[in-house]
Parts: C-alpha cells; sequence; structure tokens
C-alpha cells in the first residue's frame, strides 16, 4: 500500500462537537488533543516522516477573546506536558507562523520545544500557529527582494525553486495529503504554495471525534489514488 511521507490536517469541528454536548466551545478544544496524540502516533506506526497540523490560523485572531486566550493556554499547557515524551519517541517539534503575531510566554514555549527537539527524528511534527499560506507567501517574496536589494540574488533567480525554498516549509517535502474533518471543502489559507498537488480527502467527522478508523480511511482513500503532477497516466505493462 501507497503511503503518504507527508499528511498535512486541518483540524475542523471542535466548536460544533462542544455545542452539540451543551459544552462551551474550548471544552472542543481540549478534546481536540486526544485525536492530535493519535495521528503523531498512527503517523509514527505507519511509517509517515512528516506531519503538519493548522492549530491556529491567521483569521482565528478574530474569535472572541477569551476563546483566543483559551486557545493560548492551552498550546503552552500542552507544550509544557508532552514536549519531553515527544522528544523522547524521535518526533521533532517545529512552528510555522507569524511569530510577531504572538505573544512572550507562548514564544518561549514554542522556542523551548524546538530547541528540545533532535533534528534526526522519525517524524517532524509541524505545528501551524498564527499561520496564513498568504502571509507565508508574502513572507518568502520579501526574503527574496531583500536579497535583490543586497546584490545576493538576481531577479533573474527568482523562480518556483528559490520561492518554494523560501517558504515556511521549504525544507520538506510538499504534502501527498492533505485531510480536513468538519465537513467543510476547502483550504482555508493553509499551506496555499505546498498544497498544489496534494491529494485532498475530506470528512464529516468533527475533529474531537477523528480516530483510528478515520485515519485508516483516509490513508486507504490515499493508496486508491492516482497522482499524476499534470502528467499522463503511467502506461501498463503489456499483457503477456
Ligand atoms: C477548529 O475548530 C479548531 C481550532 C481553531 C483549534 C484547533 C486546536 C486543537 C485541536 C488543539 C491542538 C493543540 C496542539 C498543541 C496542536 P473550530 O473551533 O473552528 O470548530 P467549529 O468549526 O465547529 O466552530
Amino acid at each position: 500500500m501507497t503511503v503518504p511521507r507527508h499528511v498535512a490536517i486541518i483540524m475542523d469541528g471542535n466548536g460544533r462537537w462542544a455545542s452539540r454536548r451543551g459544552l462551551p466551545r474550548s471544552a472542543g478544544h481540549k478534546a481536540g488533543l486526544k485525536p492530535v496524540r493519535l495521528c503523531v502516533e498512527e503517523c509514527r506506526r505507519r511509517g509517515i516522516s512528516y506531519l503538519t497540523l493548522f492549530a491556529f490560523s491567521s483569521e482565528n485572531w478574530s474569535r472572541p477573546v477569551t476563546e483566543v486566550g483559551f486557545l493560548m493556554s492551552l498550546f503552552i499547557e500542552t507544550l509544557e506536558r508532552e514536549i519531553d515524551d515527544l522528544a523522547r519517541q524521535s518526533v521533532e517539534v517545529r512552528f510555522i507562523g507569524d511569530r510577531s503575531a504572538l505573544g512572550t510566554p507562548i514564544l518561549q514555549r514554542i522556542e523551548a520545544a524546538e530547541a528540545r527537539c533532535v533534528p534526526a527524528a522519525q517524524l517532524r511534527l509541524t505545528i501551524a500557529l498564527a499561520y496564513g499560506g498568504r502571509w507565508d507567501i508574502a513572507r518568502a517574496a520579501r526574503t527574496l527582494a531583500l536579497d535583490v536589494m543586497a546584490g545576493r540574488l538576481s531577479i533573474d533567480e527568482i523562480n518556483e525553486s528559490t520561492l518554494g525554498q523560501r517558504i515556511s516549509l521549504g525544507d520538506i517535502p510538499d504534502p501527498d495529503l492533505f485531510i480536513r474533518t468538519g465537513g467543510e471543502q476547502r483550504i482555508s489559507n493553509f499551506l496555499l504554495w505546498s498544497l498544489a498537488y496534494s491529494e485532498l480527502w475530506f470528512t464529516e467527522r468533527l475533529w474531537p471525534e477523528f480516530d483510528a478508523g478515520d485515519f485508516g480511511a483516509a490513508m486507504d482513500a490515499y493508496a486508491g489514488r492516482e497522482r499524476r503532477f499534470g502528467g499522463v497516466p503511467a502506461p501498463r505493462e503489456p499483457a503477456c
């Protein structure tokens, strides 16, 4: 069975999961930690090398201040609690997103978590925090412009390869499989550059209820896809 090297996930549906149970939205976010652990385990078990999770988008700042505050505290507590275990399991944790938008307590946790984890890991877990795909492309373009201004790069050297290297995930393979829970079928400003040729898989399941069976269903769907990258199907072996 073909296994993706890199899986990227939009974990959607925490709020609805909580509302349906008469609970505050924060309870949904808390319940959303269990499937995060499950996905890390599944990736390690199946030999998937990269997992990228959309934890907080640039647009999520517009949520009520109490919800944003809850989410930031949840990220901080979770990192404090889980980072040693993750490092022991050979999981390298990285963050992408606009760090200038984050407060000092979360920034300190992020830096400590990144410093704690080994680079030669079995799994690289990337958490997108205060992240937006358009922000990422604009930031990458700005770094190229600065290099041109400083004489380190010529205009002719600006191409898909040089821009792609400056994108936040530029040092790892593009996601092979994109998963979104919660029933919406859109990319919502997630990894706009890197998802160019990813296989997309959507499920109605809300993130807190996403389980090993759902992960397996996404893997099965991926294994059945034919990836052509704009080309034509591979020729079949001639029948004898
Ligand atoms: C989207 O559901 C979910 C979020 C904005 C937060 C996701 C965060 C977690 C699952 C915690 C993960 C923690 C770490 C450390 C990775 P929603 O609130 O938009 O749900 P709704 O569409 O039902 O309202």
